[in-house]
């Protein structure tokens, strides 16, 4: 998440006293979110130790959360900056985080949504548009955040709003706070990072790809037999993987299928095959032309960003 030092004149005369929010809202500050994804004990383990059990937060898929609950209190033990729950009702965790004393975050992609993740005390709001890499819902960033901050002004105006879904680029976060989000969170611009671990050949992929080339899909859940709720779809690349059997989930869905294909799709992962496999990322993929060090993206991202804001002649053409 960042800030830059730029007041929006929407949310200006806010005051913002919880502890929580001055920890993230000062100047040059962000959070790092580890992904607690599917859940695996082991695996939290070792991020944390990896992060030096430093001020990382931790992020979970609600769903797949509710089937290992325990992993919550692992995750609280290690005082994290914050957790954010993301895909499913977060009000059965919601509770315990805060009597944590730690940031709730909440991702969400309807007002619907919204609604709950006030309810549950959220400290900051995600709101995720479908231009997002990974998962998500049919809302469009354009139009989810300004509905989402007009909410938020009315019923719950300590909560923090940030952006996600298509911020690549000081363009994007500027957009973002005109918008009336107070932060943005990226995903797609920091896979295409120097550090981001991700399979080889995939960087290369991502540079080729144009934003024309992403779809939203479920075959990449249905070939690792990962039960999504309907609504949730996932925004990755069109390969030959995704072009083969996107519109043949049930086909692919088949028991002996989904075996032999899982199989070739990690293989094809392993060997750096990324027409066979599956790569998650957003629309922002026609704009992701290279690969860079996090700290530069950052960097970079706020400068552009500030320089629009401050003077609308230096918008790129
Ligand atoms: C490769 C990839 C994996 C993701 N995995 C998760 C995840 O496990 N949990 C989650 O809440 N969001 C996940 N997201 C979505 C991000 O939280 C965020 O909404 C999205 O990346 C923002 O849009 P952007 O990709 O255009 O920056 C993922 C995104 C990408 C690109």
């Amino acid at each position: 998440m960042l800030r830059v030092s730029w007041r929006s004149p929407l949310k200006s005369g806010r005051t913002r006293r919880n502890k929580a929010k001055r920890i993230l809202l000062s100047p040059g500050r962000h959070i790092t979110l580890q992904c607690g994804g599917y859940g695996d004990a082991q695996w939290l383990e070792r991020e944390f130790a990896a992060a030096g059990n430093g001020r990382v937060g931790c992020g979970f898929i609600t769903w797949s959360l509710a089937k290992q609950p325990q992993l919550l209190q692992q995750t609280l033990a290690h005082a994290p900056a914050a957790v954010m729950l993301s895909f499913g009702a977060p009000e059965p965790f919601a509770a315990a985080v805060k009597a944590a004393g730690v940031c709730l975050i909440c991702q969400v992609q309807t007002l619907a949504h919204t609604r709950a993740a006030v309810a549950s005390g959220a400290d900051i709001i995600v709101a995720q548009g479908s231009e997002a890499g990974g998962h998500g819902q049919s809302r469009t960033t354009f139009t989810l955040v300004p509905e989402i901050a007009d909410y938020l002004a009315k019923a719950a105006p300590e909560t923090v709003l940030v952006a996600a879904g298509g911020v690549a680029d000081g363009r994007g976060l500027a957009a973002a706070l005109v918008l009336g989000a107070e932060g943005v969170l990226v995903g797609s611009r920091f896979m295409m990072s120097e550090e981001a671990l991700v399979p080889a050949g995939l960087h290369e992929a991502v540079v080729r790809a144009r934003g024309d080339a992403t779809i939203r899909t479920t075959v990449l859940d249905v070939v690792r037999k990962l039960e999504w709720p309907p609504e949730h779809t996932g925004r990755a690349l069109r390969n030959r993987f995704v072009d083969t059997w996107h519109g043949r989930e049930r086909e692919l869905g088949a028991p002996d299928t989904v075996v032999r294909e899982f199989d070739r799709y990690t293989r094809a992962r392993e060997t750096g095959d990324m027409d066979n496999t599956g790569i998650f990322v957003g629309e922002a993929a026609g704009l992701l032309n290279d690969v860079r060090p996090a700290g530069d993206i950052v960097h970079d991202m706020v400068a552009q960003a500030e320089r629009i804001l401050t003077n609308r002649r230096a918008l790129p053409r």
